[in-house]
């Protein structure tokens, strides 16, 4: 992959799936902007990476579910004179619970997050990439998006838009040299189900042996991305569920989820 004088920004890069986009692409010899909202936790970050061009990483602290972040950030990145020749949308949350009961600010931050600044920052970052006529956008959705998910109802929802938008965008884009893969992750051994408010010991004992390492995750991704493919489901399991799925009429697999799910939380 091309790395010379230009940069990877990663968002959410202070851990989980981030931390190990950041921490590969640096050995793959590109400078890193580090995005997340913990300041401590990014440099902590950047003083670990190995990688030629390590030592040029840049750390920015941004709360992107704040309106106007994005704008912000690009901004920020055009005045320190940073080319951003890959953009790995990786930050996001989810908030798990019965949809009617989830509270109103935290929906609407998670949306702001998952769904408005990665389309802000695909279309910022993304125009001076088709100005240059190079670049690379990889965008994280879901496993969870492919499908209605009860008691994830809009966190999926806004992954099917992840995963949506960046097979539009992709498709606006082909021939201009900028090229959008989305990675779709199943479960993932990181602070998500913390965060998501996942309280059930036994949903956490499921979601845990069926979960990949971060690493392998970013790792999928990021082939993915080398090949120009549009998207790449991560694990064989989730690829075979997806696979099946597909094959149901759309209200089967929400209503099978509800049962199972049911029966966990
Ligand atoms: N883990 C899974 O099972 C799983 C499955 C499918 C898809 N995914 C997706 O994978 C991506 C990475 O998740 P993860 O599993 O690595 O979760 P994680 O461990 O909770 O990490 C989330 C990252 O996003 C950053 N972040 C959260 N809110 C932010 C905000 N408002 N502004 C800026 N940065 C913010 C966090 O940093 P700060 O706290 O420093 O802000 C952190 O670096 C997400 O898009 C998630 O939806 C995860």
């Amino acid at each position: 992959m091309e790395s010379s004088n230009t940069y990877a920004l990663v968002t959410g890069a202070s851990g989980g799936i981030g931390k190990e986009f950041a921490s590969r692409l640096a050995a793959e010899g590109w400078a890193l902007v580090l995005v997340g909202r913990n300041e401590a936790k990014l440099q902590a970050v950047k003083a670990g990476l190995a990688g030629t061009r390590a030592d040029e990483s840049v750390v920015m602290p941004v709360d992107l579910s704040e309106p106007g972040a994005a704008g912000r950030l690009h901004a920020a990145c055009v005045e320190k004179g940073l080319v951003v020749d890959l953009l790995v949308n990786n930050a996001g949350s989810g908030l798990f619970g019965e949809s009617l009961s989830l509270p109103a600010a935290g929906v609407e931050s998670m949306i702001n997050l998952n769904v408005s600044a990665l389309t802000s920052l695909c279309a910022l970052f993304g125009a001076d990439m088709k100005a240059r006529g190079s670049g690379c956008i990889l965008n994280v959705g879901s496993f969870a998006g492919l499908n209605a998910t009860p008691y994830f109802a809009s966190y999926a929802a806004t992954k099917s838009y992840v995963f949506y938008y960046s097979l539009a965008l992709r498709a606006e884009l082909s021939g201009s040299g900028v090229v959008v893969t989305c990675l779709l992750p199943g479960y993932v051994r990181t602070d998500f189900d913390d965060n998501a408010g996942i309280a059930s010991a036994a949903y956490r004992k499921f979601s845990a042996s069926n979960s990949l390492g971060a690493d392998e995750v970013a790792a999928v991704g990021l082939a993915a991305l080398g090949r120009r493919r549009a998207f790449a489901i991560a694990g064989a399991r989730n690829r075979f569920a997806a696979f099946l799925f597909g094959l149901l009429p759309r209200t089967v697999p929400p209503a099978i989820m509800k049962h199972f799910l049911d029966s966990l939380v």
